[in-house]
């Protein structure tokens, strides 16, 4: 069976002026582990990367973007390639859900700047998407499985992975991490601390028994 796998990965960032911008703590680790150990299956691995400072493992396409809207568009462009086999979209970037409504062309004085910053909402990609098996990841601060079980639903998922990024070890620019598989039909699998790259061969082995 011929699977393709499309991964967002880091974080998004949405500038206010050419110097400035929201962002979050992502490394990007978690989505390159996952793409690693899709590709040492032989698989074709898209991998649509946010800012990040790692190396583009062997045998995947690299997409960089910057934005959440440059990444929707990227993971867009992807899906519309034919494929006859099964897509895989796993959406592990930590996506800015808002940004600056206006974008300032210069340099904002800070005599130009307000202390209250307007925002917009951004797309949500991982719902967006269509004509794939979609798994996410639900960053939590505590053990908010309900959380991951409602992302589940809403974003008409296969499976959330939930991660505590307040937990040792785990979430945020770390090696491993402590994930809880949150599976659509009810059922759910606690892993202990792993190394990112052994829950991205986790992952990989549930796409494939799917
Ligand atoms: O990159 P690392 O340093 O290795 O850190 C890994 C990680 C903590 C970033 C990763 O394990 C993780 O939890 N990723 C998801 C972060 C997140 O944005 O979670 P969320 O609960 O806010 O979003 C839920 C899901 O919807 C995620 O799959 C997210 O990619 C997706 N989403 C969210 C918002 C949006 N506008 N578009 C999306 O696709």
């Amino acid at each position: 069976m011929k699977r393709r796998f499309i991964i967002t990965a880091g974080p998004t960032r949405e500038f206010l002026d050419p110097v400035r911008f929201l962002s979050n703590p992502s490394t990007g680790r978690m989505g390159y582990a996952i793409a690693r150990a899709a590709a040492a299956k032989g698989y074709e691995v898209e991998l649509v990367s946010g800012p990040v400072a790692l190396r583009t493992p062997k045998g995947v396409v690299r997409h960089d973007v910057v934005s959440a809207r440059d990444m929707k568009r990227s993971v867009d462009l992807l899906l519309k390639q034919p494929f006859d086999g099964k897509t895989f979209f796993i959406a592990t970037a930590a996506v800015a859900d808002w940004r600056p409504k206006k974008i300032a062309a210069k340099k904002l004085k800070k005599s130009e700047m307000s202390s209250v910053l307007e925002l917009e909402r951004n797309p949500d990609i991982l719902k967006s998407v269509k004509g794939a098996i979609k798994i996410g990841f639900a960053a939590e601060t505590g053990s908010n499985i309900e959380e991951a079980q409602r992302k589940c639903r809403d974003k008409d998922a296969a499976m959330i992975v939930f991660n505590d990024v307040t937990s040792p070890g785990a979430g945020f620019g770390t090696i491993t991490n402590r994930v809880v598989f949150v599976c659509a039909d009810g059922r759910s699998e606690v892993l202990p601390l792993m190394t990112k790259d052994a829950i991205g061969r986790r992952i990989v082995k549930f796409c494939e028994a799917l």
